[in-house]
């Protein structure tokens, strides 16, 4: 037998140990400093070691506690970034995903497997407006966000045989770095992103975007696709997406919308999202606002057969073996992933346990926090807003008394710091035209309207000891 047989009874203790553990984390969880005390050193110390040549047994789960401890607690005060709660039945799916181990890249290799993540696709796809859509899980929004724009390059300007012939996509100013990482990864080229300026709610001017297509199209070039925002990460602002798409069909161009950051919250408010079920493709992140535990996210689009041919190397030979529409299906055919986890059972148990309303509401709790912390921020003559509220992130600094633009950056990356120490609320920050912001961003089911009210009493503070 080999060693790495363990029998079902040593498994039961390993994984009710993690249970425990999960659960002691659990109801700790509304507690917890926001950020843990600890440091590089501390950590490097207790975590980094040799790779031990013989097995320690389940006295290999001893650090647990410490490795717990010395990580960010998944908090009701963790407002940083676009980094959705982690919903603990989905976690426990995680475990049984794992166990079993199934291989989504076909419906032969995981019959049901692959059935369940093709449902919870059409579920997500149905309940953000997009019905019709298909489309696949993935790592997170940044790789969807590369097929996307794989399938627009493949659509547009074929380079699969070829390779990449020059051509411009257009986003705005605001964009998220992924769609740049992503014409950096095509061979499209960083400096072929057009970025159109933003009005002063930091949405893309559809005038700026016409504007540029003309102008491209008079120096002779070939334009493929524009990207709009559906909540950019900064701001949250959600680009016309009705207009932007009216001018991506009058000009024959892909449109893929980012959608990782807001889309889903289509599911609260489908009113904000007017046009986003105009898209060819739409990235959206359950491990975002779907309160699932990372890795999830997807890539929704209207019509695989472009996906195939962006993504299918194989030819048609599998489908030859099945004539039935189901089994002879293949994610690997319109997916960059071969091997691909079974990130849909999560997602799938956590829709089933809680049931969309559940969602719709966290959601919407989300975008009532952002609003409630906004009108604190208003009413706090020491702070600044720094750009409207749209979805769930609240832009802002300190003032105080200062005008000095140079400063004002210093203080707030100061405050910053000094607000992750005290440890009592986690936010991030963000560039606004330029100005450093403190940034809050709600995707977090366990926030209650008390957590909220403690961010602009922890801004004041930390402002009082750093000054
Ligand atoms: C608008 C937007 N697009 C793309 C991404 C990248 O998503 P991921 O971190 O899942 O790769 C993010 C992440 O915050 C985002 O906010």
């Amino acid at each position: 037998m080999s060693r790495l047989e363990i029998s079902p009874d040593e498994f039961r203790r390993v994984a009710l140990r993690m249970v425990e553990l999960a659960s002691e984390l659990l109801s700790e969880v509304h507690s917890l400093p926001a950020f843990p005390k600890t440091s590089s050193e501390k950590t490097e110390q207790l975590f980094h070691s040799d790779l031990p040549e013989s097995g320690m047994g389940t006295s290999a789960l001893e650090i647990l506690p410490a490795m717990i401890r010395h990580s960010r607690p998944p908090t009701s005060r963790f407002f940083g970034y676009v980094l959705g709660s982690g919903e603990p039945v989905a976690a426990a799916a995680d475990l049984l995903a794992s166990v079993l181990n199934q291989n989504l890249t076909a419906w032969r290799s995981s019959p049901a497997a692959v059935t369940i993540e093709r449902t919870v696709v059409e579920w997500l796809a149905k309940a953000i407006g997009c019905v019709g859509f298909t489309g696949s899980l993935t790592g997170g929004g940044s790789s969807a966000n590369v097929m996307g724009l794989a399938m627009a390059r493949e659509a547009k300007a074929p380079a699969n045989q070829r390779g990449a012939q020059p051509c411009v996509v257009y986003a705005s100013d605001e964009v998220h770095m992924s769609i740049e990482k992503a014409m950096a990864l095509l061979g499209l080229g960083r400096e072929n992103l057009r970025l159109i300026p933003t009005d002063q709610n930091f949405r893309m001017s559809p005038l700026e975007l016409e504007r540029a297509i003309h102008e491209d199209r008079r120096k002779g070039k070939r334009a493929v696709a524009i990207v709009a925002s559906a909540g950019t990460v900064n701001t949250g602002a959600i680009d016309p997406l009705a207009q932007i798409a009216d001018i991506a069909s009058g000009h024959g161009l892909w449109l893929h919308i980012d959608g990782a950051y807001g889309a889903l919250a289509a599911i609260a408010t489908p009113e904000e999202f007017a046009g986003l079920n105009q898209a060819d493709s739409l990235s959206l992140d359950p491990h975002k606002w779907l309160y699932q535990p990372l890795d999830c996210g997807c890539l929704l689009f209207r019509d695989a057969q472009v996906a195939r041919t962006a993504f299918a190397y194989t030819g048609e030979y599998t489908r030859a073996l099945n004539q039935d529409p189901v089994e002879a299906f293949s994610f690997f055919e319109e997916s960059i992933e071969l091997s691909r986890r079974f990130r849909a059972l999560k997602l799938w148990l956590s829709l089933r346990y809680h049931g969309l309303t559940a969602f719709r509401e966290a959601i919407a709790a989300d975008l009532s926090h952002a609003q409630r912390l906004a009108a604190a921020v208003d009413s706090t003559p020491q702070l600044e807003r720094l750009a409207p509220v749209e979805l769930s992130a609240v832009c802002f600094r300190f003032r105080g008394e200062s005008q000095d633009e140079g400063h004002l950056g210093s203080l707030n990356q100061a405050i910053l710091k000094r607000v992750i120490e005290r440890g009592r609320v986690y936010i991030s920050n963000a560039s606004i035209r330029g100005k450093f912001a403190l940034r809050a961003c709600f995707v977090n089911h366990r926030t209650a309207d008390g957590d909220v009210d403690a961010v602009v009493p922890e801004v004041l503070a930390a402002a009082a000891e750093v000054q």
